[in-house]
C-alpha cells in the first residue's frame, strides 16, 4: 500500500479469461488445492468468461456488494466470490479499502456440462491484480495470479497462460512448482490444435469435482494412479517435441478414459459419461481407423466429449462431425488453442 501514489476512488476493470481443457489430468488434491501429480493442458479461446469488477472506494472495509451471472443477482456465486476474496485479503491487501460489484458472463450456455470454474476464477483474479497492479504502478504479477486463481479452483491456475500449461511436478526434484502453472513455451512449433466439444448432456454435474478429487484420499488406485499421470505427462511432452501426434493421442484418450474409470472404481462410485459419450468414443475411433487422420477424444469430468485435432484437418473433419457426432449430441462447440487473458477495458476515477 506504501507504494500507492493516488487513491481511486472508483474503477472498472473488465477481463476477457478462458477455460482450458486437461490433456494430462489433475485428479486427486491436498491441502488448498495442492495437486497429487502435474497436469497438463491446453488453453481454449472461445469457452471463456468476461468478468468486470467495479471497485468502490469504501470505509467500511471489502465486502461484496452484488454479483450478477448473466445480468441476473446470483447469491450461490457471489458467497462463492465472496468467501475467496475473503481467504486471500492478506495477498491482495488494497481490497480492504473497496466495495465490490461483479458482472460476469460465460460464453458458453452456464447449463452446457463445460467447467466454468477454471475461466471464471481466473477472470476474477485477473481483475483483482490488475487493480492492485494500477495502484502499485506495476505489471500484473502473473505467477502471482495463477497461483491465486489456484486457491479458487485447480484447473483456473493454468488459464492464466497461454497454449499449452502444466502445473504440479512430476517428481520431488524437479523444477516446477506446484503453487502456480506456467506455459510449456518449448512446445511452439507442436501443430496448433483445435477442440470440438460434442455437447451430450446439459444437466448439472451429479458428481462435483471437488466431491471427485476428495474420493482419490482413499482410493485403492491412487498411488499408482498419480506415477501414471506423471508418466502420462513426461511421455506426452516427449511426443509432443517429436510432433509425434499418434503417440500423443493415444495418451491423450488413456488420460480421459482413467479418469472415468477412476471414477467408476471409486467409493462411492459414480457414473458421469452418457450412451452417447460411448457412442462418440466408438465414431472417433473407426474414424480414426479408416480415414487415418490424427483426431483423438478427451473428456472432461462430464459427458461431453472434446474432439482434439490439429487445425490442419479441420476441414476433413467437419463432414464426420456433421454427418456421424453432431446427431449423437444436442450441440457442438468449436474452440481453438488460445492465448491466455485479455483486458477488455479499465475505467479509473
Ligand atoms: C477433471 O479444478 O474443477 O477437469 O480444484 O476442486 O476446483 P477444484 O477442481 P477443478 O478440477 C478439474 C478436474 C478435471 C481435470 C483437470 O482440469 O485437470
Amino acid at each position: 500500500m506504501s507504494s500507492q501514489t493516488k487513491a481511486i476512488i472508483n474503477s472498472k476493470i473488465q477481463y476477457k479469461s478462458p477455460s482450458n481443457i486437461a490433456f494430462i489430468k489433475y485428479w486427486g488434491k491436498r491441502h488448498r488445492q495442492l495437486p497429487m501429480n502435474a497436469s497438463l493442458s491446453m488453453t481454449l479461446t472461445h469457452c471463456h468468461t468476461i468478468t468486470e469488477v467495479e471497485f468502490v472506494y469504501s470505509e467500511n472495509g471489502f465486502y461484496l456488494n452484488q454479483f450478477f451471472l448473466d445480468d441476473i443477482l446470483n447469491l450461490k456465486f457471489k458467497n462463492r466470490a465472496e468467501n475467496f476474496i475473503d481467504s486471500i485479503k492478506d495477498e491482495i491487501p488494497f481490497v480492504n479499502k473497496y466495495k465490490l460489484n461483479i458482472r460476469t458472463t460465460n460464453s458458453f450456455p452456464h447449463s452446457a456440462g463445460i467447467a466454468s470454474s477454471a475461466s471464471g476464477m481466473s477472470a476474477l483474479v485477473m481483475c483483482l491484480l490488475k487493480m492492485e497492479a494500477k495502484l502499485n504502478q506495476t505489471e500484473i504479477d502473473l505467477q502471482k495470479a495463477s497461483r491465486l486463481s489456484r486457491l479458487a479452483s485447480g484447473s483456473a491456475a493454468r488459464s492464466i497462460f497461454p497454449n499449452f500449461v502444466r502445473w504440479g511436478k512430476t517428481a520431488d526434484t524437479d523444477n516446477f512448482s506446484e503453487d502456480f502453472a506456467e506455459e510449456i513455451v518449448s512446445l511452439n512449433s507442436f501443430p496448433k490444435l483445435m477442440d470440438t466439444i460434442a455437447i451430450v448432456s446439459k444437466t448439472e454435474k451429479t458428481v462435483s469435482s471437488s466431491h471427485g478429487h476428495s474420493l482419490m484420499n482413499a482410493h485403492p488406485f491412487a498411488e499408482a494412479r498419480f506415477k501414471q499421470a506423471n508418466d502420462n505427462l513426461k511421455d506426452m511432452l516427449s511426443a509432443m517435441h517429436e510432433n509425434d501426434l499418434s503417440l500423443f493421442g493415444e495418451i491423450l484418450e488413456l488420460e480421459a478414459l482413467t479418469l472415468h474409470g477412476l471414477m467408476l472404481s471409486s467409493s462411492p462410485s459414480f457414473v458421469l459419461l452418457e450412451p452417447n459419450s460411448i457412442a462418440i468414443i466408438n465414431e472417433i475411433r473407426h474414424f480414426r481407423e479408416s480415414s487415418k487422420l490424427p483426431l483423438f477424444f478427451t473428456i472432461d469430468a462430464g459427458p461431453n466429449i472434446h474432439m482434439i485435432y490439429p487445425e490442419s484437418i479441420k476441414e476433413e473433419v467437419k463432414p464426420f462431425f456433421e454427418n456421424s457426432i453432431l446427431p449423437l449430441s444436442l450441440k457442438l462447440i468449436e474452440d481453438i488453442q488460445g492465448t491466455g487473458p485479455e483486458l477488455l477495458s479499465e475505467v479509473y476515477e
